[in-house]
Parts: structure tokens; sequence; C-alpha cells
């Protein structure tokens, strides 16, 4: 954590700039996870939700999800348009949730890579533990160090959709494992994101240390489990002391594989 807003320049820009990415991907296996769940209710919490484009797509299905994110400028874009999701601007590591609140927490698209110090990422695994209900799931994503070194470090790109154009440059310190991405939205000043990799026994280690229990860890291209080659893995994690954990995961895991695969995901 910074204390600044370090999407504040590029909030507005921010579904522009990612209108490439497969949302509804996460839609549908969220989705199959709520069905899966052994809950009398699904209460969702979106962590880090950006500008809230997930909830958006699950609110107009009829969920009543609610986000938050620590960027208020994210958050404040989350909250605007069609299907907008009550949203806070708060920071993971201390949710302002009540215990147990949640059945259903997510957090996509990289969000607890920008967590840089193993502690905070313990500590937002601690605040999961918290808010999640005994027999709730915790589903979530982190990108490996495969895909920062196949796809950003030491390189720049330009990405156009119609008018629009972003310019990224990638910078990678393999010792600190830290990636800083200089985003640049037409000729404005450049903004700096910087992220952290995790590997997998860390992040282990951390949900251990949290109270919190791994259930299943996939490729999220594949839903298959991971190889060397993995770029983004997908998680799905419940509470130590949750009495249903487990319960039939390996079909979960095939219905999702089948699902996505009828989908032509
Ligand atoms: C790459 S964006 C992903 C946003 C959203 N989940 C999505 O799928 O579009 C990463 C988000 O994580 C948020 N974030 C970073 N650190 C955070 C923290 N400590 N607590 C809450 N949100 C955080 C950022 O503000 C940003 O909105």
């Amino acid at each position: 954590m910074t204390g600044r807003d370090d999407f504040q320049g590029l909030a507005r820009y921010y579904d522009s700039i990612m209108d490439h990415i497969d949302y509804d991907r996460w839609v549908v296996v969220t989705s199959l996870v709520a069905d899966w769940l052994a809950v009398e209710s699904v209460r969702h919490v979106d962590v880090a939700c950006g500008t809230g484009v997930l909830l958006k797509k699950l609110r107009q299905h009829g969920w009543s999800s609610v986000g938050l994110d620590l960027s208020p400028a994210m958050a404040r874009e989350a909250a605007k348009g069609p299907y907008a999701p009550p949203t806070f601007a708060a920071d993971m590591c201390a949710l302002p949730l009540r215990d147990s609140s949640s059945t259903l927490m997510t957090c996509f698209f990289d969000s607890l890579n920008f967590l840089l110090d193993y502690d905070e990422l313990v500590q937002a695994f601690r605040e999961v533990a918290r808010v999640l209900d005994d027999d709730g799931i915790y589903y979530f994503d982190m990108i490996t160090e495969r895909m920062v070194t196949e796809y950003f470090a030491n390189q720049t790109w330009t990405e156009r959709s119609g008018k629009f154009k972003t310019s990224w440059g990638g910078q990678y310190d393999s010792v600190g494992r830290i990636l800083d991405l200089n985003v640049q939205v037409h000729s404005r000043p450049p903004e700096l994101l910087r992220e952290r990799v995790y590997y997998p026994s860390e992040i282990h280690e951390a949900l251990e240390e949290a109270g919190l229990v791994l259930l299943r860890e996939v490729d999220s291209e594949t839903w298959e489990k991971p190889t060397h080659k993995t770029v983004r893995v997908e998680m799905i994690a419940g509470k130590k002391s949750g009495t249903q954990l487990g319960r039939n995961m390996d079909k979960l895991v095939e219905h999702i594989q089948d699902v996505l695969s009828d989908l032509g995901h």
C-alpha cells in the first residue's frame, strides 16, 4: 500500500484500456462456484473491484453483490452507470465488513499482486478469513513470474482499440520480484503501476498463516493443474473451520472445465 491513489489518472480510461479482457469467463466461473456453495443465500463481495466490470455483469443477472477498492477513483467509476453496485473505497487489508458476513468473496485480475509485501498478503487473507462465513468460498487469481518474464519484463508495446491508444512499458526487478508498468494513455503523462510476483509456495503459506485452506489451484486458461507455462493461477479457498470444504471439488472443477469448453472459452 502506498497511501496514494495509483489508479487516479487511469480510472476514467480503465474500461477502454481493458476492453479486450474476458470478464465473462470470470462471470461464468463465479456463477458456477456460487451454485455449488452449500449456503442458503449468496452474499458476495468483490474485493479490489476496480471499475466494477464484473459486478455490473453479475448484478445484471440479478446478483446483489457489493464491491470495494483501495482507489477512490476506481470505486467512483464502479458506482456509475447501469447495474452499478454499492461500492466502497477501502483497503483489502482492513475490510469494512462484519465478521462472517460474506459467503462468496472474489478478487481478480492481479489485484493481490498489488500487495508489495508478504505480510500484506497474509493480512489480506486474514481479512478474508474473518469476513468469510464458515462454509463460504474465496475465489481469486494471481499472475505468475512466467507472465512477467514472457509478456512484461523489459518490453514496450502499444495497444489500439478504435481511436484509443495505450502505450505500455514494463521493467522487472527479478531479485525483489517487483514489476513496474508504465501506462500512457494517448500522450498523457505515464502512470506507474507496481506489482509483485509471489511464488506458489508463498501463496500457500500465506493462506495457511491466515487460517484459510486451499481447495483447488488451477491454470486460469485450462482449469487444469498449473504447469511451468502457467501465466495466471486461480485458486479456490475456504476457512479451516468450514464443514463442507472439499465437498465434490473434483466434480465442480470438471463441471467448470466442461462449461468453459462448451462456451468456447
Ligand atoms: C488490475 S486492477 C483489477 C480491478 C478489477 N478486479 C478488475 O478485474 O478489473 C487492480 C485493482 O486492485 C486495487 N487495489 C490495489 N491494492 C489494493 C488494496 N490494498 N485494497 C483494495 N484494492 C486494491 C487497485 O486500486 C485496482 O483497482
